[in-house]
């Protein structure tokens, strides 16, 4: 009598021993821009997705302003937390104000750090947790104009440094520092064609970002196929140790000066 065969060993890798194979996704986020897109491939990808922003409803979103002390609502366990809320305040140094620079570094930075506060118990009960925030490529380009944004951005970037020393092994943190992306926080600096043609002209691959290119990243980084990847942040555009000039009527048009180093948004170049 034949005795039954067992099945082949898969060929593919396997995830984390513990890892569960359906995460548990909270998105502060998640109703436009990058993390709608980072939502949809998520929920896509068969995992559960929470969302938490101003606008958006349904099953697993909950009202929720990161600018108002607002407490999430978190589940017992948490195997990813995204925070990605974000301005870009655009201004000559001369005209910043304190009020603006609080703002931005309130939302962006401190925004994240108390979100990352209250899920920290739950993320903390996963196998294999990470977390992923939102930084720009102004902070380590250099670009005329962004200072608020950059030192509120250089920040975040702190920030996932400390916490992927600090909460290591069991929770990952990085960030992801995207150029120009197509999403309503760009809509002034793409509403134009000649805008978004002057913009594509500084990227080797003639585009603005596509948010569903930069969600694609931020989904590598929550799941198991990124588990040995911690405390990194990753760009979309120009390499650190660059300035760039800024033509706020052609947006991010450089003058007289040859494209800085590019990378590209691919998981081998994080
Ligand atoms: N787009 C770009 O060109 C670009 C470039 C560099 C860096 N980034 C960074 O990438 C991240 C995502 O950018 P994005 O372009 O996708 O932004 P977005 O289109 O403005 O989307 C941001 C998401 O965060 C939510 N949000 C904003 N303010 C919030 C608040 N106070 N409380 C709770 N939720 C809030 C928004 O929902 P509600 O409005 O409904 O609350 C939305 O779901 C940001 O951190 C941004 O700084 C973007």
């Amino acid at each position: 009598m034949h005795q039954p065969v067992p099945p082949e060993p898969s060929a593919q890798a396997t995830p984390h021993p513990q890892a569960p194979m359906t995460k548990t996704i909270l998105i502060v986020g998640g109703s436009h821009g990058i993390t709608s897109a980072l939502r949809d491939q998520l929920a896509g990808a068969g995992h559960r997705v929470l969302t938490a922003n101003r606008s958006g409803s349904g099953a697993g979103h909950q009202n929720y302003d990161a600018t108002s002390g607002d407490q999430l609502d978190v589940p017992d366990q948490l195997d990813g937390l995204v925070y990605a809320p974000g301005s870009i305040t655009l201004k000559p140094f001369h005209r910043l104000t304190a009020g603006d620079m609080l703002d931005e570094f309130k939302l962006n930075a401190l925004g994240a750090a108390a979100a990352i506060q209250q899920c920290l118990p739950a993320l903390k009960k996963s196998p294999a947790a990470s977390i992923v925030l939102f930084s720009t490529v102004a902070v380590q380009t250099g670009l005329p104009f962004h200072a608020s944004i950059a030192m509120a951005k250089g920040a975040v970037e702190g920030l996932t440094r400390s916490l992927a020393a600090e909460l290591a092994p069991k929770i990952r943190v990085n960030a992801i520092a995207p150029s120009l992306t197509d999403t309503p926080l760009a809509a002034n600096l793409v509403n134009s064609d000649a805008k978004r043609e002057a913009s594509a002209a500084r990227h080797p691959l003639a585009t603005i970002g596509d948010p569903d290119d930069v969600a694609a990243l931020a989904k590598f980084l929550l799941t198991d196929e990124s588990k040995f990847i911690t405390g990194r942040y990753s760009t979309s555009t120009a390499a650190s140790g660059t300035c760039a000039h800024f033509d706020q009527d052609s947006a991010y048009l450089p003058k007289d000066q040859p494209h800085p180093p590019i990378r590209l948004v691919t998981p081998d170049l994080i």
